[in-house]
């Protein structure tokens, strides 16, 4: 049976800090502070509401975030400011690993799917704009169980849309907390540390695999 790979998105394949350009224009210097406020309290927001059962989707998630963090670092956005940067997050750009990554492991014949707490057309508009799409066999996401990530209903989702078995199925990410709960739930799980000051959390649940980029994934995982 090929192995199925389902690719985190948002810090995995796409670089969520990519407002941060955006961000210059309405908060000047504080413009990377605020980045990192706005994704923390991001997944903060998905965690609470699969902890509590109130499941809106990510994009909600993500716009009471911006809210939260403006308020918090009052810096006085204004509604079009708020506009202007929920649409670049719809077009936020792949890190530089990403395309060489893909095409390789797709001409070893790898199946791929995104797999994210996105919904699936925003995450399908992303693989576009980074021109990535064509690798890809699906989009899976989290809407689709109104739940989020590391909820284990969330990873046995992918294995059922993947339709193979659990150990057959690798997470690819860079955030912990998905990959523990990829491996929690059975599949096999790559931890991609994009920065070694990135620490994963001591859990006893380790990743099936370590790797620093992308592009070292291939020699890691035989089809
Ligand atoms: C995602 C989040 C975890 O893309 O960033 O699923």
């Amino acid at each position: 049976m090929t192995v199925a790979l389902a690719f985190d998105i948002y810090g995995t394949l796409i670089d969520p800090h990519g407002v941060v350009d955006e961000l210059a224009l309405h908060v000047g210097e504080r413009a990377q502070e605020f980045s990192d406020v706005w994704r923390e309290k991001q997944l903060e927001y998905s965690f609470r509401r699969g902890l509590m059962g109130r499941y809106e989707n990510f994009p909600t998630c993500t716009r009471q975030a911006l809210d939260y963090s403006d308020s918090l670092l009052q810096t006085g956005l204004d509604e079009s400011a708020r506009d202007a940067l929920m649409q670049v997050y719809r077009k936020l750009p792949a890190y530089e690993d990403v395309p060489a990554s893909l095409q390789a492991l797709a001409s070893a014949g790898f199946r791929m799917f995104g797999f994210s707490n996105g919904v699936a057309d925003a995450v399908s508009g992303l693989l576009q704009h980074a021109r990535i799409d064509q690798y890809f066999e699906g989009v899976v996401s989290v809407d689709a169980v109104a739940t989020f990530k590391p909820d284990p209903a969330v990873y046995r989702h992918f294995i059922e849309v993947a339709a193979t078995d659990a150990d057959n199925c690798w997470l690819v990410s860079s955030n912990a907390f998905d990959v523990i709960g990829a491996v929690s739930a059975g599949m096999k799980a790559a931890w991609l540390q994009r920065s070694s000051s990135v620490v994963f959390d001591p859990w006893g649940i380790d990743p099936t695999r370590v790797i620093h980029r992308l592009d070292e994934l291939i020699q890691e995982i035989s089809i």
